[in-house]
């Protein structure tokens, strides 16, 4: 299930289906309200709440019944969890753990006791919200970061407001760290307090809980609805002060966005590369263009979830920023960023992280954020989507409080989260790296694509044939997640259409590192029966549409100023002369020497321009499919299916070339393996003596 998200002042539906519930177990049902309750962001931003079921189960040791703490495990994302995203725990023995706990100053070392209290064997980490739900004396509980209870949580009287709404039904238990303190202290506030529904905690969000997964999942949704209703009659007509600015044109914002999503990762990619997005949704306009803007964005955001994503504060940046200007304001911000560590860092605390920021305010166009791949950058914008929607609730009945300063920064830089960062697996060799590439969606420029994404690269498909663009976007997004691949419909042969394709791949991944020129065609003629048109058509697409693609992608390699690598596929017939395809022959000779000479002016740029030749590539080509094959296999004097052969046999190797050949050359000039070649042909082809370089 994927996350959708409506207007802040709708009310939440039930999506509980009777139907759909009936015959699960305690543990199914549990899953199935976990799912239901992430589906929407306003519910719970991504990989934020918690759900849990306490069930009754059969020890695997004595046989007998014993009671079993069903909660959601550390990682994962209510939305799309699966049943083995939950830890199990025994539930005696969890809350048992009260008798070795030392205080606060300890609380920490309760965590790896959870592991201690592990029901069958379960491999799923318990998180450190286990006790929070352990300790509530109720069967069924749920926690999550509600946009519309967090606005209530996170203004200046937050338990004044918790009351008036709520009448009693929920409690109030100010800011404080989750842990298995606070675990306590909710589980007495709800065994103390039996006429309560939940908790709301301050400057974090809410818990509830029920007799049965359905009444625990409608009591979440009503509450929620509660808080979405109240601010809705309550709240101020203007939101944010009212507007300071009017957007730019859609078209206008994309085109800031072009210039200056490249320009900022020049600046902050200096630990390691970083991949963008952008965002220009109404409820992002209302906030960059407002008066408060600046106001609110300094206090910073409130749940503790999402400055781990989205840093303390974002940088507000003027959409006409020279570079001089974004020199200032980069450098400002990471000084802001090194004072705060050092006011607040503790002798046994982590070295300071990168000091960029992460989210990028607008005015008048919209946000930008950064991350080291996609899918975080991302995230990174819906927290802080999040985080203004709490902005405008909570301002709008009362005055916004951001966590104070040190609670922040010990959430930020708290060790659990260190020890989850230093288990990361390490990066891939193409991590936070853009790859952009024509005839994307054809046999050999697919197959460079997957090797590319492999190695955690973002690729733009690039191609003109959007029916193969379609099915291969939905391939891909299977087999490497939606965000490592986007596709645009174009034409290299248009001066236009090229250079809407790049700013589509620098808008949608913040820059570009990357430039494969692969859209092509095969023609045969006899030279005196090639007409005009068949060698402008080779022309247009292979010399013209190389240059195009080139011409466009060198300008942001150039601008963002740290190198860059592009990869031409030319042919064997680029270097081998062949009778009866003298316009497809000269144009693949042009692309050859168009990279050489561009691989000289990129030189001193750092930008590497290499070429790669395949030969008699027929698995998976397009090309090699109807007329082409039809007249390769007659004027070979053969049948279509024994064409493989006669061109296995024509090699030096006698082997067949095929995609993942041609994908492999590519892959090594378009990383740093090749960090010291340029100008470069590379012979894929089985061996052809005619085709050796020289
Ligand atoms: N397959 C081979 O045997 C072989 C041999 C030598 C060179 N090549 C070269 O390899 C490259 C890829 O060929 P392939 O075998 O994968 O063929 P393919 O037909 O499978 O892929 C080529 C892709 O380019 C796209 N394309 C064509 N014209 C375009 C245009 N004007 N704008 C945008 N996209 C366009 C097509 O839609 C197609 O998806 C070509 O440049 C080709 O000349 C292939
Ligand atoms: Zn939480």
């Amino acid at each position: 299930m994927s996350a959708t998200r409506q207007g802040h002042n709708a009310l939440l539906p039930s999506l509980w289906d009777d139907a759909a519930a009936s015959g699960l177990d305690e543990p199914g049902l549990l899953l199935y309200r976990s799912n239901i309750l992430g589906a929407d962001l306003r519910v719970t931003n991504f990989g934020g709440g918690n759900t849990s079921a306490k069930v009754t189960d059969k020890d695997p040791l004595t046989g007998a019944p014993v009671e079993v703490l069903w909660v959601k495990g550390s990682g994962g994302d209510l939305g799309s969890m699966k049943r083995d995203g939950f830890a199990t725990l025994y539930q005696d023995k969890l809350v048992g753990l009260e008798r070795a706990y030392r205080g606060l100053e300890h609380e920490d070392e309760m965590v790896a006791l959870f592991n201690h209290c592990t029901f069958n064997l379960n491999p799923r980490a318990a998180s450190i919200d286990t006790p929070l739900h352990g300790f509530v004396p109720h069967k069924h509980v749920d926690h999550v970061h509600a946009d519309a209870v967090i606005a209530i949580a996170a203004s200046e009287n937050a338990e004044t407001l918790t009351r008036e709404i709520f009448g009693g039904k929920l409690g109030f238990l100010p800011w404080q760290r989750p842990g298995f303190d606070l675990g306590l202290k909710l589980g007495r506030m709800a065994g103390d307090n039996p006429q309560l529904e939940g908790v709301v905690l301050g400057g974090h969000g809410l818990f509830t809980w029920g007799a049965t997964a359905k009444q625990c999942y409608e009591t979440t949704i009503r509450v929620v609805n509660q808080a979405v209703a109240w601010l809705a009659a309550n709240g101020k007509e203007k939101a944010f002060g009212g507007a300071a600015v009017e957007a730019l044109p859609a078209e206008r914002r994309r085109e800031i966005a072009a210039r200056l999503m490249p320009a900022i990762r020049a600046r902050i990619s200096t630990a390691e590369r970083k991949i963008g997005h952008f965002t220009d949704a109404p409820e992002v306009l209302e906030f960059v263009n407002s008066r408060d803007l600046r106001t609110l964005a300094a206090l910073g955001t409130s749940c503790p979830d999402h400055f781990l994503r989205t840093k303390i504060r974002p940088l507000v940046l003027s959409h006409d920023a020279d570079a001089a200007a974004l020199d200032s304001a980069l450098a400002a911000y990471r000084a802001d960023y090194a004072a705060y560590f050092e006011r607040c860092k503790r002798p046994d605390s982590p070295a300071m992280r990168d000091p960029n920021a992460v989210v990028y305010l607008i005015p008048e166009v919209g946000m930008i954020t950064f991350a080291k791949d996609k899918a975080t950058a991302r995230i990174a914008s819906e927290f802080y989507v999040n985080a203004i929607n709490v902005m405008r609730g909570a301002s709008s009945v009362s005055k916004y409080v951001g966590l104070a300063e040190q609670e922040a920064f010990n959430i930020e830089y708290w060790l659990l989260e260190e020890a989850k960062l230093q288990r990361m697996p390490k990066p891939k060799a193409l991590a936070g790296r853009v790859a952009l590439i024509t005839g994307g969606a054809g046999g050999i420029g697919s197959a460079i694509a997957a090797r590319l994404m492999g190695e955690g690269a973002c690729v733009v498909l690039a191609d003109i044939d959007r029916a193969s663009l379609d099915s291969r976007l939905a391939d891909f997004g299977k087999r490497f997640g939606k965000d490592a691949v986007t596709g645009a419909a174009m034409d290299v042969t248009s001066e236009a259409s090229v250079e809407a394709a790049t700013r589509d791949a620098v808008v949608g991944y913040g820059g570009l590192d990357i430039v494969v020129c692969n859209a092509g065609i095969a023609s045969a003629a006899a030279f005196e029966d090639t007409s005009l048109e068949l060698w402008n058509r080779n022309m247009a697409i292979l010399g013209t549409g190389y240059f195009l693609t080139a011409r466009a992608g060198y300008r942001v390699l150039k601008e963002q100023g740290f190198g860059g690598a592009m990869v031409f596929i030319a042919s064997k017939n680029a270097m081998a002369a062949s009778a009866g395809a003298s316009a497809y022959c000269a144009a693949k000779a042009a692309e050859v020497h168009l990279a050489r000479c561009l691989a000289l002016e990129g030189a001193p740029l750092g930008i590497r321009v290499n070429t790669v030749n395949p030969d008699a590539v027929l698995r998976g080509s397009k090309i090699w499919q109807g007329e082409w094959r039809q007249q390769r296999a007659a004027s070979n004097k053969v049948d279509e299916d024994e064409l493989e052969e006669v061109y296995r046999q024509r090699s030096l190797l006698k082997r067949s070339v095929y995609p993942e050949d041609i994908a492999e050359g590519v892959y090594f000039f378009a990383s740093d393996l090749s960090a010291k070649s340029t100008g470069n042909i590379l012979n894929v082809d089985a061996g052809n003596a005619q085709a050796f370089t020289r």
